[in-house]
């Protein structure tokens, strides 16, 4: 029998964008957060570098706006943006009020770090290297002082219910059990999409599930070509999550050097390694290609060993189990996959197409981004925008308490027993991995993606003839889902821009220099 649940809001996700919503939603709504594992399980959990916020006497709403802008080659919605930078600071206030301990000088104030792409140190960090953990940490612990908040861990979504345009909650798996969670809100705070390729610096639950959900009950998915890529990842051989070497160890004076010992980026850009992530990524790649080498070199072995324990602990460490003493030796770094900078098309409120469906973070399209998202406006944006859905649903969410959702059709039990798959799971999602990689990498053509796009419809054909209740079905049928997307707005555009590369356009100049 199918378990029913009433609540107000659900919320799918438990990363910084599903959590931040859950907690300015008001007391006296029954919130239901879904995680398919557990509360560390995300890529919010793994942000290393920061969140970027204007908080400093020599900074100005401005020039974050226009480093924003011009990262993004222009192509950014400017309200959501103005929106984003302008209520940076009173999000970061209201961070710290929620426990979030930012790391901080000997006089008290909040240091601040330089990224690529920002023209002023406006980036705050915490526990070193771990800005992501720390910020997690402390709003879990808050949440667990809240009673209207009810965490599912371990409970993976099958879909939305939509009902003529309302969309009225979710069904899900609770292991081989079927539950109904209806609500009067839902928001997806699913997170993003790095599962689709081989190498990926995201956590192994970004398989897309909110994005392929929404687009199944009709939402608006768009801008999914903008794939970042970041420069650099720890190089290894082996196929999988890879490490993120933060940019702030170029913010803090690392240089990028080919296998030679030559630092290349002079050649490609006037602000060197800290240049927007979209050029330092495509100057890597030509680099390697010229130099026939799989991976290139960053080097910090300026500053001692003392220093960059305290500010890099996280990295340092990390370091040293492969054998590599930052202090002394270069670090190897690739890029991989790192964001997605398109996603469910949403207002500036987090409102979806469909009425009472919202969504916020990674899996979202603010449109803040442009074609290439500037460093640290990531968790910058899950909080702005899950504060504004959180004040959306709090004036809006009693006028729907009244309508009543007739669920008694939904069940899904005999199903769940009915449905073996004999489908080989791990070589559909291997096939979806190698194809990304090879097809919709950071250079793209039109009969790479053509070719991409027939792999990855036979999939998706494959998988609907044999649906299955199960979360392994259920995230590769997610993962075929976002890859399609991808590539269909791959194949869509045709000129290079942004995080977007297509080497058959005749007017791409990868080795350009930036004035
Ligand atoms: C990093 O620390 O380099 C990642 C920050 C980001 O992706 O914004």
């Amino acid at each position: 029998m199918t378990v029913k649940y009433n609540f107000d809001v659900v919320i799918i996700g438990a990363g910084l964008a599903g959590l931040y919503t859950a907690l300015k939603i008001n007391p006296k709504f029954k919130v239901a957060i879904i995680t398919k594992e557990t509360l560390d399980e995300n890529n919010s959990f793994l942000a290393q570098g920061g969140i970027a916020a204007c908080i400093n006497n020599d900074d100005k709403f401005d020039l974050h706006i226009e480093d924003t802008w011009t990262a993004g080659s222009e192509m950014n919605n400017i309200q959501n943006l103005q929106q984003l930078v302008k209520s940076a600071p009173s999000n970061i206030e209201e961070l710290v009020n929620l426990g979030v301990e930012f790391d901080r000088d000997e006089t008290g104030t909040i240091r601040t770090t330089m990224e690529g792409g920002h023209s002023r140190r406006r980036v705050l960090h915490a526990g070193g290297d771990a800005t992501g953990r720390e910020i997690v940490k402390a709003l879990g612990r808050e949440l667990r002082k809240r009673e209207n908040i009810i965490l599912f861990e371990d409970v993976m979504v099958i879909d939305l219910i939509n009902d003529d345009n309302k969309c009225m909650g979710v069904t899900a798996l609770n292991g081989d059990k079927s539950i109904i969670i209806l609500a009067s809100a839902t928001v997806l705070a699913t997170g993003g999409i790095g599962e689709i390729y081989n190498n990926s610096t995201n956590s192994s639950v970004a398989t897309g599930d909110g994005i392929a959900m929404a687009y199944r009950t009709g939402c608006k998915v768009d801008s999914m070509e903008f794939i970042q890529f970041h420069p650099t990842a720890f190089y290894s051989k082996d196929k999988g999550q890879k490490f993120l070497i933060s940019e702030a160890v170029r913010g803090e004076g690392a240089v990028l050097r080919n296998k030679d010992g030559e630092r290349f980026m002079k050649k490609y850009h006037k602000s060197f390694e800290l240049a927007p992530r979209d050029i330092v990524s495509k100057s890597i790649y030509n680099e390697l290609k010229e130099t026939q080498s799989d991976f290139v070199y960053l080097d910090i072995t300026h500053k001692n060993k003392e220093y960059l324990v305290k500010r890099f602990p996280t990295i340092y460490k990390k370091c040293l189990e492969n054998n590599i003493d930052m202090s002394k030796d270069y670090i190897p770094v690739k890029p991989v996959q790192h964001y997605n900078i398109g996603g469910i098309r949403v207002d500036r409120y987090g409102r979806t197409k469909v009425d009472n469906l919202y969504a916020c973070g990674e899996c979202s399209n603010t449109g803040v981004h442009g074609a290439n998202r500037l460093a640290s406006n990531s968790l910058l944006e899950c909080v702005v925008f899950g504060r504004k859905i959180a004040e959306d649903i709090n004036n809006t969410v009693e006028d729907i308490l009244d309508y009543k959702y007739d669920s008694t059709h939904i069940n899904i039990d005999d199903n769940i027993k009915r449905t073996k798959t004999n489908l080989d799971i791990d070589d559909i999602t291997s096939t979806i991995k190698n194809t990304m990689e090879a097809y919709a990498g950071i250079v793209r053509w039109e009969k790479g993606l053509l070719k991409a796009k027939k792999i990855i419809d036979d999939i998706l054909n494959n998988l609907n003839d044999n649906y299955t209740y199960n979360k392994e079905y259920l995230e590769a049928l997610n993962m075929a889902t976002v890859a399609k997307l991808v590539i269909r707005d791959c194949l869509e555009r045709k000129e290079s821009v942004g995080c977007h590369f297509r080497i058959d356009d005749y007017h791409s100049k990868l080795r350009t220099i930036s004035e």
